[in-house]
C-alpha cells in the first residue's frame, strides 16, 4: 500500500504528493515543522505540539492553515489512512508558492501545508534497549531556534558529524562553552551533586514539548529539578545524561565524546523518568489527542 499524505487540502498517494519547485520551503526554508508521536492511534502531547507551530508560525508572521479543531482531524485521517496507530506524523507549513523574491508575496499567496505519517518500531518495553551515545559540536545555528524552522542545515551536518562517529546524537554548544540542545532532541543531565538540571527557554533552544510534558510529570510527581545554564565540563562530569523528543521520548546517553557518562549503566534517575514518561505515553494521562 502506497502511503497517503496530505497536501493542501487533499490525500494523494505519497509519490504523487510533490511540492512546485517555487515552493519558499523548498528554496527559502520559509516554513515551519511539527513532529507528534502517534501511540495507538492517539496523539502524544497534540494540544502541546499545536501550540508550539501556532507561536512558530506567528513568529514569522505566517496565519493557521485552518483551525485547530480541522488540523487535528487532518492528522488523524492521514493516520488513519495509512493505518499508523504507532507512528510519528510530520507536518509542514510554508509560506506557500511564488516567483522568487526574497520579501514576502503578496497576500494573494496561499501557504502550504503538507502532512504525513509514519510507522515506528513499538515503543522501547525497557530503557536497556533505548540508549545512545552522544558527541559534542559547536552549534552554529541561527539566533531564533525556538522557532520550529525547516532550516534545518546546521542540525543535518551535526547528526551526519555524529553518525560518522558512531554516536546517536550531536549535542550542540555555543560559543560560550555552554551547553545548549541536541541536533533534534532537548539534554538533561543529573550532575555530580546529583542534581536533575536542563537549560532554560529563550531563543537559542527550542521549547520542547516532551520537555514541557516531562516537567508536568515532574511537578506532579514532587521530583525536583533546576531549569539553568550549564556548562559542557558539567555535562562531561554528569552522573547521568538523557535527551527527549517527540522520538527520542526518554533516551539515556551512556557515553560523550567517546567517554563513559557515570558509570556508563542506565542511572536511577532516567530509569524512574523513562517509566513515568511510557506511563504517559501509554495510559495517555492528558495531552493526547
Ligand atoms: N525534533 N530541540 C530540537 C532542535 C528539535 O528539533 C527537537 C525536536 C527537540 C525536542 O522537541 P520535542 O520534544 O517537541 O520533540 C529539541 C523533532 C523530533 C525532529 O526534528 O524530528
Amino acid at each position: 500500500m502506497s502511503r497517503i499524505a496530505y497536501v493542501n487540502g487533499r490525500y494523494l498517494p505519497q509519490p504523487e504528493a510533490s511540492v512546485n519547485v517555487e515552493d519558499r520551503g523548498y528554496q527559502f526554508a520559509d516554513g515551519i515543522y511539527e513532529v507528534v508521536h502517534v501511540y495507538d492511534g492517539r496523539l502524544i502531547d497534540a494540544d502541546l505540539h499545536l501550540a508550539r507551530l501556532d507561536r512558530s508560525l506567528k513568529e514569522i508572521g505566517l496565519k493557521p492553515p485552518m483551525s485547530r479543531a480541522a488540523l487535528l482531524q487532518v492528522m488523524h485521517e492521514v493516520a488513519r489512512r495509512n493505518r499508523v496507530r504507532e507512528g510519528l506524523l510530520y507536518m509542514q507549513v510554508t509560506r506557500g508558492v511564488a516567483r522568487r523574491d526574497h520579501a514576502f508575496p503578496g497576500p494573494g499567496v496561499k501557504q502550504s501545508i503538507v502532512v504525513t505519517v509514519r510507522r515506528l518500531p513499538p515503543f522501547p518495553a525497557a530503557v536497556e534497549g533505548w540508549t545512545g551515545t552522544a558527541i559534542t559540536h559547536p552549534d552554529l545555528r541561527w539566533a531564533r531556534c525556538d522557532i520550529k524552522s525547516v532550516g534545518l542545515l546546521p542540525n543535518v551536518l551535526a547528526r551526519q558529524k555524529a553518525r560518522e562517529q558512531g554516536a546517536t546524537e550531536a549535542i550542540l554548544v555555543a560559543a560560550d562553552g555552554t551547553v545548549r540542545e541536541g541536533a533534534s532532541t532537548t539534554v538533561w543531565i543529573v550532575d555530580a551533586e546529583g542534581r536533575l538540571r536542563t537549560r532554560q527557554l529563550d531563543h537559542a533552544i527550542l521549547p520542547g514539548c516532551t520537555r514541557g510534558a516531562l516537567i508536568g510529570l515532574l511537578e506532579q510527581e514532587d521530583i525536583l529539578f533546576a531549569e539553568g545554564p550549564y556548562d559542557v565540563e558539567t555535562l562531561r562530569g554528569a552522573r547521568e545524561a538523557f535527551l527527549t523528543s517527540a522520538t527520542s521520548f526518554v533516551k539515556p546517553i551512556l557515553a560523550i565524546d567517546g567517554k563513559p557518562v557515570g558509570d556508563g549503566q542506565v542511572g536511577p534517575v532516567v530509569r524512574r523518568l523513562f517509566e513515568l514518561f511510557s506511563r504517559h505515553v501509554k495510559g495517555g494521562l492528558r495531552n493526547a489527542a
